[in-house]
């Protein structure tokens, strides 16, 4: 294909990048993930003639081990793909569903108002877990190893321990009266009832068992057998109501990732039961109708602030579980509706949220975890997943090492009511049995005509604001290093205010925006942002994860 047809076609649908893609290999591999222990899983399945999916098995489930309060076999996530061979892209979903037995009452006290303790903590708060299905799929479906191959690593570090980084042991000081509450969790995290000490050293050899079964029977030696009855009877035992058939009855499912071309890029990224590409599909097309680049630094703030409101007005309203709900996709991700919005943005003033048709107050935490790999085929994984907020649920079930997610406080489980990121939602977010809940988690593919990235990063509702500044970031030319360490800003409608690290805003910056109507509020780091890309043009890897993290590690090998 010749160079004006490309241009043109790239111009048209942004397909000519993809081509790009397909025409080179790396020849060499990118990984950047939360924790050094979880990148050299990678690089060791790949050095065994693993490719990328099978890297993502290993990182995955090293993660599972050595970051357990972000996400782990008793959680869920979201694996989007692209397999060179065939330039194919798809979404593995393995969320979390609800088991059959669900009732929005559980989650109400007696005087009707929401009982918070219940959604976050212990057995009605965990969905059943679809990390391992999803896990079992890469396997089977794009894996080149056998999945005993790719969970070696992580079973050698639970049986042999590593020292936690402060994170972690915070992250225990943070939750040790919900841990002290459950035997299991009391035993794993909890030696003489006491939050560990730094340089302790961390052995799981319950979970190491636990994924020996897996490596054995896959889902069979989860979601049966003895790994299912150990969880069945703690669920069960601590007043929870999940059964075999949820169990068996959980599928990971593939799903088309949303495509979103802006300019010359083409971004590829997570679709509902996420928000996440929907949101940036809105933040995109609305931005679309301005020149970035022209504009000076305080109006570029200003259109991107009021694309972020609008975006996150909408998520509370229409998104769900697809399985579920009808969602007016397409319109909301339509140029005509992105003019729209764009239309109702002020030159040089800030639109109240009070006069758009209801959601937030958040703690932008460091809860879930992403990772980004390219191997040297050119194959891509970006994987963020989670068990929710820190240690999920904070039940391990005893026999286990492993902490049941707390996902269903993502669930809209009383209508106006904030969950943890105080994000608000409505019917379509309801839930309901073998329903997945609404998620944040944005993993995510940047197409160029000479460079791809791939991006994501924790954080519940700022995930989604994190992973457009980083994209941005990047189509602005800037290294994975800056991409990742680059200050944060985050406006989510409601409450009407754009949060700021630190460094976000110049003092003049800041003066002009709130003289257009925002309110800054300053709030601590937040984010743990892992990056690789690849420049087609020198065909050369960069990988680098978030300062904000202790343990992260990004390499190129
Ligand atoms: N549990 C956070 C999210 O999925 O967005």
């Amino acid at each position: 294909m010749n160079k004006y047809i490309c241009a043109v076609l790239l111009f048209i649908f942004g397909a000519c990048a993809a081509q790009a893609v397909t025409a080179h290999k790396p020849g060499h591999a990118a990984i950047a993930s939360a924790h050094k222990l979880a990148t050299a899983a990678g690089f060791e399945v790949l050095g065994e003639g693993g490719n990328a999916f099978d890297a993502a098995v290993a990182v995955a489930a090293a993660l599972s081990v050595v970051e357990p309060q972000s996400s782990g076999i008793g959680g869920g996530g979201f694996f989007l793909l692209h397999r060179a061979s065939d330039n194919k892209d798809v979404m593995l979903d393995a969320r979390e569903t609800a088991p059959a037995a669900v009732k929005e009452s559980q989650y109400l006290k007696a005087d009707g108002t929401p009982n918070r303790d219940t959604s976050l903590y212990g057995p009605l708060a965990a969905g059943i877990p679809g990390e391992p299905a999803g896990m079992v799929w890469l396997a089977e479906h794009y894996g080149k190893l056998p999945l005993a191959k790719s969970l070696a690593p992580a079973i050698r570090i639970a049986q042999q321990g590593f020292q936690p980084d402060a994170r972690f042991l915070e992250a225990i000081a943070d939750h040790r009266e919900q841990l002290g509450r459950y035997p299991g969790s009391r035993a794993l995290l909890l030696p003489n009832g006491e939050v560990p000490k730094a340089g302790w050293t961390f052995r799981n050899p319950d979970l190491a068992a636990l994924l020996e079964r897996l490596a054995a029977k896959g889902n069979d030696g989860f979601y049966r057998g003895k790994t299912a009855a150990l969880m069945l009877k703690a669920v069960q035992a601590q007043g929870g109501d999940w059964t075999a058939a949820d169990l068996v009855g959980y599928r990971a499912k593939e799903r088309d990732p949303i495509t979103i071309h802006y300019h010359d890029w083409r971004i590829v990224t997570a679709a509902p039961p996420s928000s996440g590409g929907v949101a940036l599909a809105e933040i995109f097309n609305v931005l679309s109708g301005y020149n970035l680049t022209e504009a000076d630094g305080v109006h570029r703030l200003h259109y991107i602030i009021e694309a972020m409101r609008r975006a996150f007005r909408d998520h509370n309203e229409y998104l769900g579980d697809p399985d579920f709900v009808k969602m007016p996709l397409a319109t909301l991700m339509s140029p005509q509706y992105a003019a729209g919005l764009r239309a109702g943005i002020l030159a040089d003033k800030a639109t109240p949220s009070s006069m758009l048709p209801s959601a937030v107050a958040q703690d932008p935490g460091m809860h879930t975890t992403h990772f980004s790999i390219i191997d040297a085929d050119g194959n891509m994984v970006a994987a963020t997943q989670t068990v929710n907020t820190h240690f999920g649920s904070c039940l391990v079930p005893p026999g286990t090492g492993m902490f049941l997610n707390n996902e269903m406080d993502d669930f809209a489980l009383v209508p106006g009511a904030p969950n943890a990121y105080g994000l608000l939602g409505n019917k379509a977010n309801a839930p309901a049995p073998g329903k997945r809940m609404l998620s944040s988690m944005s993993p995510s593919f940047v197409f160029g005509p000479d460079r791809v990235g791939v991006v994501g990063s924790p954080g519940g509702s700022t995930i989604i604001t994190q992973v457009f500044e980083g994209i941005l970031a990047f189509m602005d030319g800037k290294s994975a290093a800056q991409i990742v360490a680059q200050p944060r800003y985050h406006e989510q409608y409601l409450p009407d205010v754009v949060y700021a690290e630190p460094d976000a805003f110049d003092t003049a910056t800041a003066k002009a925006l709130e003289a257009m109507g925002y309110t800054i509020k300053q709030r601590h780091a937040w984010g743990f942002m892992n990056v690789v890309t690849w420049d087609l043009r020198d065909n050369k890897l960069d990988a680098a994860s978030d300062p904000r993290g202790i343990s992260g590690s990004g390499e190129v090998k």
